[in-house]
């Protein structure tokens, strides 16, 4: 924005500024001293939680468990917590927590709340998210973080005593980790009834919610002994203030909704009024792909004057982020294309118009063919609704869904399925066998998942070594391998690495495969990136590949100019050191020795297998195709382009993932030979059966 004010004079208005004074960058960080601390009070009174101060407070003091269910925007998140350190709940060296499933949104709000308070991100307000902790032990009285963080947290200190309150915010996002953290946080509550629990989200189901946190109480307390807050939960509505929204939907089914989003975007701004739009699409894929098509429409014509598009995925630096945040230039319309962290998760303000492909990137696990996928799946019903309502906040709204009202009305289920009942369970297994919690079926959980599922886990978690004949926690190994934050499979292969003698190489390789790509991600560059891969490329696979580019980073002295020269994405190998140093603090800790194997490769991948063995596949004979069917379950998949392998199709290998869009596609592939399959996991490959595969 180009106009400054001064502090204490009154704000200039700004575009679409109907409620003067919300309609400001929360990163940027110049913001809070121009703000001065009187208008972000004033700022703070104006949102609609602010009215229920005093009721929630009073809730839960007198309530084990408060529900508070509120439109996206109320100010939930970023105020709730503030109340309960105003009214003393931080006090005594207490902390008050607030959880999030989604990383960007932890960082977003943690520095939003930091702003409101005019303190440093990090003291007194900090967050945790996996691989970056800016908390301080001492200080930090509201602590964001995701609800894996938590999880984690719970195994150093199983009844979490240093929090007073627990905010599980997102509750309706159902995530795998939300309902592990609910059905745990049920279970301390019962040995720490002064802990309170705030269970906050859009929508949810308030009244099934509360049935499932409601503690029978076996005895009456005798008169005279400290009163116990009331275990029946509580229920609070936040009334919204949304506007209406006008719903228009696409008369006939459309084939691609990318090029129909950016044909909606580029109508809505040649006839509607001024306004920002919000677009969900699914991933940074369809989300480049839109920014792309932008770009030439800006090329082509004068048509898309005045058109600023801004992506928003995780993963994005956070400068970009920062841009999302901030005020529309004047007679500008920002254009906001972004996956389903907008839906609830975070407020962009001054959106008018959303665009809604009807799809979102899903995880789905597959028992049976032992895979999980990710998948792009159309949305539901509550989440159209949320989607839609996001155009509703500065004044009345309209929202184009790339679908029929038909298919709505009709075809689209009303509610999502938790991602309990459609993901792996091999982690969550681990992370309750490592707590204590032995009978997982018997646990209590908000949605059970299903018995396929958990036996398939308790297979896999067998076969890695991680739990005995009686399904209980191996040591030393089961319990090494829960303490580091990754996968279980790739634990064992970081495990493995200290036998082999390659575990600097084998973290390096798990560091890159915890973030999402470390090439930059360019379109209508792609023969240059082609190029640059090749550079590196290593006939083994992807994951010798990274090593190639992770020496290179090295002797480049980390320069910046050489990741873009060799299209390496520089923030991602900055993060890629930092969570590399991370693993090897808890390698060494848990005993693993870290060594080089300098330039013996098949160690590493030997390594790799002990790890990774069921994710193997082999090549189709019978096929002309390069198609590959994977080992357990038959199913076919195919080398991702993006692989180094891609084309080469050695004749067995082992994926990291499987992403689904017109096929199941392999990601990060490296080459093996099947005989250490079976070395690596004797029980797991009988080995007749390689053999007959093998034939
Ligand atoms: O949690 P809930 O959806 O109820 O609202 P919130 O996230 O607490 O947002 C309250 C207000 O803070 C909204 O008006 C947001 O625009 C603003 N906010 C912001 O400006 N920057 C952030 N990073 C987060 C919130
Ligand atoms: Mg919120």
């Amino acid at each position: 924005m180009a106009q400054f004010w001064k502090p204490g004079t009154e704000r200039p208005l700004l575009l679409d500024d109907e409620e003067a004074g919300i309609f400001l960058s929360s990163a940027a960080s110049a913001s809070s001293s121009r703000l001065g601390f009187v208008n972000i009070e004033k700022q703070r009174q104006t949102l609609p939680v602010y009215k229920y101060r005093e009721a929630i407070l009073y809730l839960v003091e007198t309530h084990g468990t408060t529900i508070v269910v509120g439109e996206t925007g109320s100010g939930k998140t970023t105020q709730i917590p503030q109340y309960l350190k105003e009214a003393g709940w931080a006090d005594g060296g207490y902390v008050i927590a607030c959880t999030q499933p989604r990383r960007l949104a932890v960082q977003s709000v943690a520095s939003r709340v930091a702003e409101e308070m005019g303190v440093k991100l990090g003291e007194e307000v900090g967050y945790t998210i996996r691989f970056e902790d800016l908390t301080n032990t001492d200080f930090t009285r509201i602590k964001f973080l995701t609800d894996g963080v938590l999880l984690r947290e719970m195994m150093d200190d199983p009844l979490l005593t240093k929090y007073s309150v627990i905010i599980v915010d997102e509750a309706h996002e159902r995530s795998l980790a939300t309902d592990v953290l609910l059905g745990l946080l049920k279970k301390i509550q019962k040995r720490r009834p002064e802990l309170r629990l705030i269970i906050s989200s859009a929508t949810i189901e308030a009244k099934s919610m509360a049935a499932f946190f409601r503690i029978r109480k076996k005895h009456t307390v005798p008169e005279g002994e400290k009163q116990e807050p009331n275990p029946e939960p509580a229920i609070l509505s936040v009334e919204g203030r949304g506007f209406n929204v006008q719903i228009f939907y696409i008369e006939e089914p459309v084939s691609d909704y990318v090029r129909t989003a950016v044909s909606t975007v580029m109508s809505i701004h040649k006839q509607e009024p001024m306004g920002d739009i919000l677009v969900f699409m699914t991933g940074q894929d369809d989300i480049e792909a839109v920014l792309h098509l932008l770009e030439e429409e800006a090329q082509q014509s004068k048509s898309s004057l005045g058109l600023v598009p801004l992506p928003l995925y995780s993963g994005l630096p956070r400068a970009d982020q920062d841009l999302i945040f901030s005020p529309t230039p004047r007679g500008k319309r920002k254009v906001v294309i972004c996956t389903n962290i907008a839906e609830t998760s975070l407020t962009l303000e001054g959106i008018v118009y959303v665009v809604d492909s009807g799809f979102s990137k899903q995880r789905y696990y597959n028992p049976i063919s032992d895979i999980e996928n990710l998948v792009i799946a159309p949305i539901s019903k509550a989440s159209a609704k949320q989607r839609a309502g996001r155009a509703g906040r500065v004044r009345p709204g309209k929202c184009y869904r790339l679908y029929t009202e038909e298919y709505f009305l009709n075809e689209m289920s009303n509610e999502g399925i938790p991602e309990m009942q459609r993901a792996n369970l091999v982690s969550t297994v681990i992370q309750l066998k490592a707590l204590g919690v032995d009978n997982i079926l018997g646990f209590d959980w908000l949605s059970s998942p299903t018995p396929e599922a958990m036996i398939r886990a308790l297979e896999i978690l067998y076969s890695l070594g991680v739990i005995d004949d009686d399904a209980k926690l191996t040591s030393p190994i089961g319990f090494q391998i829960a303490e580091i934050p990754l996968d279980p499979m790739i634990s064992k292969m970081i495990l493995a690495s200290s036998e082999f003698g390659c575990s600097e190489e084998i973290i390096t390789i798990a560091a890159v495969l915890s973030i999402q790509s470390i090439w930059v991600s360019g379109r209508g560059q792609q023969k240059g990136m082609d190029e640059a891969k090749l550079r590196f490329a290593a006939s083994e696979g992807d994951h010798v590949t990274f090593l190639n580019v992770y020496k290179g980073f090295l002797q480049s002295n980390k320069s910046s100019k050489w990741c873009h020269k060799n299209f390496v994405n520089y923030n991602a190998m900055r993060k890629v050191i930092e969570i590399r140093e991370q693993l090897r603090r808890i390698a060494h800790r848990i005993g693993v020795v870290l060594k080089s194997c300098d330039t013996d490769m098949e160690v590493v991948r030997k390594a790799v297998i002990a790890g990774c063995f069921a994710n193997a596949c082999r090549l189709d004979a019978s096929s002309h195709n390069e198609m590959y069917k994977t080992f357990r379950g038959s199913q076919e998949v195919y080398i991702h382009p993006s692989s180094v392998l891609f084309r080469v199709n050695p004749k067995w290998v082992i994926y990291h993932s499987i992403v689904s869009t017109d096929r199941q596609y392999m990601r990060n592939v490296i080459s093996i030979d099947p005989s250490w399959l079976i070395e690596a996991a004797p029980h797991f490959f009988v080995k007749q059966k390689l053999n007959h595969v093998h034939s």
